[in-house]
């Protein structure tokens, strides 16, 4: 068993001034060549990305890292985002990192485990679980309304805090209007991307961006919450099937009927799940609209 990486020691020497000397440290994901670890201080907890120097595509996710940088403080001058939640970013031997504050919450899937169960279907959920759809439009409206998209809406990106309220992380591909971005946007989680990416994706060579506008947000707002309440994902593939060929389903636009799987019946919040899904984007409500749908 080896030892967990470190956070890069630029970054705790940082952080030091703003939270305290770290308290403790986790390692909490590790994937696709980046790292997140939560740095505990006695003033606060921040989470530190970084680059994975051992990764084959480690230029690439730092570049990727100074993006998201970028992303926020963009997306913060605007004023789409707290300006609480940038901490701060900077380079180290092995390459980019960023800290970010921490969002005391549980991922999507954790957080609606209650409610994809029959136990689900009781007064206090219903409204909670619109609660969490409407405070997560909020999110997509202030960021839509300064002409940018998420572009990476997706169950682990969405943390629900114990009020019942949903918070958006993971700035890193988002796509705004003067957006001069070093890695071009391909499309995030195969699950959750929507119909007019896939076909974007499928129809043009890997070196091309593909600009993601708010409506393709509002499926993959769709597609996570089919996904995280039914436990099914909205176009039925197997697990095995290669991306490409996933990607070619989704492009398709047909997505498996919510009535048929749901847990339980919520007829309006149903429906509104299933106008997100619209194959055709200017048929899907925006997120200023879906603040007061759910
Ligand atoms: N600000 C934060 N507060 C709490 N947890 C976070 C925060 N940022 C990231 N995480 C956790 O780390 C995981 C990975 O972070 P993310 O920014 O999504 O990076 P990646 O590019 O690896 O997807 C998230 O899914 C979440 O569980
Ligand atoms: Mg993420």
């Amino acid at each position: 068993m080896g030892q967990e990486p470190p956070p890069p020691t630029e970054a705790v020497a940082l952080l030091t001034g703003h939270t305290g000397t770290p308290t403790a440290i986790q390692l909490l994901s590790d994937r696709r060549g980046s790292r997140v670890w939560k740095v505990q201080g006695p003033g606060g907890a921040v989470a530190v990305k970084a680059n994975n120097p051992d990764g084959d595509n480690t230029h690439e996710k730092a570049a990727e890292m100074a993006q998201e940088d970028d992303h926020l403080l963009h997306l913060t001058a605007a004023g789409a985002i707290s300006p609480d939640y940038r901490v701060s970013a900077g380079m180290w031997a092995g390459g980019r990192w960023l800290a970010v504050n921490w969002i005391d919450g549980s991922p999507l899937w954790q957080a609606l485990a209650l409610a994809r169960g029959p136990e689900g279907d009781r007064a206090t959920v219903q409204p909670w679980l619109a609660d969490i759809a409407r405070s997560w439009t909020e999110h997509l409206a202030r960021m839509h309304a300064v002409g940018w998209a998420h572009a990476d809406v997706q169950p682990t990106n969405t943390l629900v805090t114990r009020d019942g309220r949903a918070a958006v992380i993971d700035y890193a591909l988002a796509c705004g209007p003067d957006d001069r971005r070093p890695v071009p946007y391909r499309g995030a989680l195969t699950h959750t991307t929507a119909p007019e990416i896939a076909t974007a994706i499928l129809s043009t060579p890997a070196d091309t961006h593909i600009q993601a506008h708010p409506a393709a947000d509002i499926w993959s707002l769709g597609a996570s919450l089919f996904w995280c309440w039914t436990g099914h994902r909205p176009v039925p593939y197997d697990e095995t099937t290669d991306r490409l060929e996933k990607l070619a389903a989704i492009a398709r636009g047909t997505t498996a009927a919510l009535r048929e799987v749901r847990p339980w019946p919520f007829p309006a919040f149903e429906d509104t799940v299933t106008a997100c899904l619209a194959p055709d984007p200017s048929d899907r409500p925006t997120a200023k609209e879906l603040t007061t749908a759910w």
